[in-house]
């Protein structure tokens, strides 16, 4: 499966988003293989692994909602639906619920500014949160 994601031209970025695309996440334990099979040191493979917000290196839950932090988001009060995401979930951001069913990941803009505030569950984009239809939403996802 690994010979699969290796990006060609050789591309560690490439590589590490096709690995997560086929595994939900990138093991850690794939880093020696994954150089090896770039021609590259495990510390350049970290170095990327660390560096970009969007790789994740522990299995997630079922469903990722992917909050936004951004200004525009900001602005319109998201905290608000962001701490009754966080209560109906029992897990804060960076953290996966006790059952599993949600990872909760912070991004700093979704495109969609205009109809702020914002999160995504999968690929699915909820508009203009409030309390009420953050939660909503979680539902939707059970
Ligand atoms: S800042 Fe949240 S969608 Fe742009």
């Amino acid at each position: 499966m690994l010979e699969k994601c290796v990006a060609s031209p050789p591309n560690i970025l490439a590589t590490l988003q096709a690995v997560q695309a086929a595994f939900g996440y990138v093991p850690l334990d794939t880093v020696p293989a994954i150089a090896a099979k770039l021609g590259v040191t495990d510390s350049d493979v970290r170095g990327v692994l660390s560096f970009y917000h969007d790789l994740r290196t522990e299995k997630p839950g079922k469903h990722v909602i992917r909050f936004c932090l951004g200004d525009s988001c900001r602005a319109t009060h998201c905290e608000n639906s962001l701490a009754a995401i966080e209560k109906k979930l029992g897990c804060e951001l960076g953290e996966t619920s006790p059952d599993g069913k949600f990872t909760l990941e912070k991004v700093y803009c979704l495109g969609n500014c205009a109809l702020s505030p914002n999160m995504m569950i999968g690929e699915e984009i909820y508009p203009r949160l409030t309390p009420k239809s953050a939660t909503a939403a979680l539902e939707k996802h059970k």
